[in-house]
Order: structure tokens, then sequence, then C-alpha cells
């Protein structure tokens, strides 16, 4: 199969929109990161999702709706708290957590009673929702296992050959995937950080942080968002994260030099190994994926990583690294 990349345009999303109806797939620009996108009531328009991502049948899918509207129609039950949340945050980088409508397929929902919905800020994503008339289910559009894509040359790099279409809307504003929630007990229950944060949910409801967020899920763990258990965002380079901030943060990276190494440094100096992922969460959070699949390109067989703030979307950020470093924290040697 032949994988055109169509700038974003009104013929192009028309292009994408004819593909989707006849139970295709096409790579969707957000604002988050770039999706894969099917039919969400079309079974088998959504397996082959799966098929192209090589993604375990049990990890569910996030359904994509172009206004508040469609909702009602995929779940069956919506609690105040999400109405005023959507009012609030939609749309934008959250995904809420529903009981599923019958019209929702299994696959969609990886076999579970309950469907994740978000509606993106993304206007190239709306168009195509709209222009479809029905609901979208889209996963990130890398290979299952690796960095997430944030430009349409991303994905071009994994789904060559396996998809028709994919529309550029350029680099995603976000950068780190939507923040996926549930409501438990009137609580508010983060099972993904991303650019809605826990300081701004906070002032609808009180906000629970899953424990799978910053820990490694022991063998065998029943985790609540499938998409946690899985190995992810890892570039083939080996990726630590180090807890040492400015002076300590080099001298750790120039004593470490393990092979072609890279050092991903906050607000660092550019030179020898050293690369800066940005000052502030927010561009961390925009560059961390692309500069990941590029120490890739580069054959880096080793990457350090400063440990982020962990404050605002810092904890995306941080959630993300850990799972790309295999949760390897590593600090200078104390007797140094
Ligand atoms: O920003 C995003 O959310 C992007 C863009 C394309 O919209 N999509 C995305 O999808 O990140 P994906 O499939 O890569 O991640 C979906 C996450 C997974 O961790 C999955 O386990 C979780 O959401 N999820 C989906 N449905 C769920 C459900 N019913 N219950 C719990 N977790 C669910
Ligand atoms: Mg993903």
């Amino acid at each position: 199969m032949n994988t055109e990349v169509l700038i974003y345009s009104p013929e192009s999303i028309q292009k994408a929109a004819e593909i989707l109806k006849a139970g295709g797939i096409v790579g969707m620009p957000t604002e988050t990161v770039y999706g894969l996108a099917a039919n969400a009531l079309d079974e088998n328009a959504v397996r082959d999702i799966f098929v192209a991502k090589g993604r375990p049948q049990d990890n569910p899918l996030i359904v994509h709706i172009s206004s508040i509207d469609m909702l009602p129609k995929l779940v069956r039950e919506i609690p105040d708290v999400a109405l005023r949340l959507a009012q609030r945050f939609w749309g934008g980088p959250l995904t809420m957590i529903f009981p599923k409508a019958d019209i929702i397929p299994a696959v969609t929902s990886g076999g579970l009673d309950t469907v994740a919905v978000r509606m993106p800020a993304s206007e190239a994503a709306r168009d195509i929702i709209n222009a479809c008339g029905f609901p979208i289910a889209a996963p990130s559009a890398n290979l299952s296992g690796s960095p997430s894509p944030t430009t349409a040359q991303h994905v071009f790099r994994d789904m060559d050959g396996r998809i028709p279409l994919i529309i550029d809307d350029g680099a995603c504003s976000c950068g780190v995937e939507s923040t996926v929630i549930c409501f438990r007990d009137g609580r508010i229950h983060i099972l993904r950080p991303g650019g809605v944060t826990a300081e701004m949910l906070s002032e609808f409801a009180e906000v629970e942080i899953d424990k799978a967020v910053s820990a490694k899920p022991a063998e065998n763990e029943k985790v609540l968002s499938p998409g946690m258990k899985y190995k992810h965002y890892s570039p083939k380079a080996d990726v630590f994260i180090v807890d040492e901030h400015g002076d300590a943060f080099l001298r750790y990276c120039n004593a470490n030099i393990n092979g072609n190494t890279v050092a991903m440094g906050i607000g660092v100096t550019e030179q020898d190994i050293f690369i800066d992922y940005g000052a502030t969460p927010e561009l961390q959070a925009q560059r961390l994926f692309a500069l990941l699949r590029k120490a890739d390109d580069d054959g880096a067989d080793t990457v350090y990583v400063e440990m982020p703030s962990r404050e605002g979307v810092g904890l995306a950020v941080y959630n993300r690294l850990l799972r790309a470093a295999g949760f390897r924290v590593v600090k200078n040697d104390k007797a140094e």
C-alpha cells in the first residue's frame, strides 16, 4: 500500500473522510499526538487499527467526538462533574471514562464495559470527525511500544505501507497524550497524566492520582488503565532518568558516557553530548517524543534525561519518561 501525506486542507479532509467512511484508517493530527483514526462503531475498521499498530487486543481505544452532543449516544451515564469538565476542557487534552453504550463494539473498548471519550482541540481532527458524521477511534499513531508521533513525518516512519493517508497539520502543540480520568466515589481519578493537569482538575472535585502513574506495576497486578502495564514510549537506545540538576547533571553524564551518548538537559547549553529538552514543562512535553526519536535516528546507544519537575504537565513528562527508561533512575555516586 502506498502511503500519501497531504497537508491539512478542505480537499485532504474530504479524502480522509472518504477513506474512513469506506472502513479504512487515516493518520490524524490532534493537539496531543498524531492518531490512527478509524470509525469507532465499525468493528472491522477498528480491528485493522490493532493490526497496523501491532497493539495488544485488550488495550482499549479512545473514542474522539467533535461536539458534546455526540456523547449521550455513546455512554450509559454522564456524571454531573463530567459534564462540567467537558464544558471547561473540551476540545482539549482530556479523556473521560464512562460506562459504555451497546453501540460501542467490544474491540473498541478492549472488552471492557467502559469507554474512553475525548473531544480534541485540533481543528483538523474535528473537521475529520464532522466530515464523517461518526465518532473516531484513535490510538497514538506509533508502532506499539515506540515513542508517540508528534509530526506527520513520525507517523510516516512507523506507518509507511500500512495506511493509505496521513493528514499533515505540523507539530503537535501539546506533545504528550491526553489526560485520562475516571470517576470514583465523587473523586476524579487520574489514570494517565497529560495536558489537563491535576491542578486544573482539582477546581472541580477532589483529585487522586493512580499509583501506576509513577510506580512500576508488579507482575500480574491488575491496572485500571490497560495501557499502563505495557512497556511504552521506548526508543531503541537505553534511556536513564538522571536525578541530578545543573552541574551535577553535567557531571553525571560526562562521567558515564557509554557508546554513542545523548544527554537531554533542562535548559542546558547545547554542546558535545548535551541537548536542551526545554526550560519549562510545556516545552519538555512538546519536545520529549521527537528528541527520543531523534536519538534513535542518530544511532544513540545511551540517552540520559534530566529529572523533570513533575509539576503541572511535568507529571506527564515524568510518567512517559519513566516508561521510556524502564523505571531506571540514576544519581551521582555519593562517594564522589
Ligand atoms: O491524546 C491522546 O489521547 C491520543 C490522541 C491520538 O488522541 N490517543 C492516545 O491513545 O493516546 P492511546 O490508545 O495511545 O492511549 C489510550 C489510553 C491507553 O492507556 C488505554 O489503556 C486507556 O487510554 N484507555 C482507553 N480506554 C480505556 C478504558 N475504558 N478504561 C481505562 N483505560 C482506558
Ligand atoms: Mg499510545
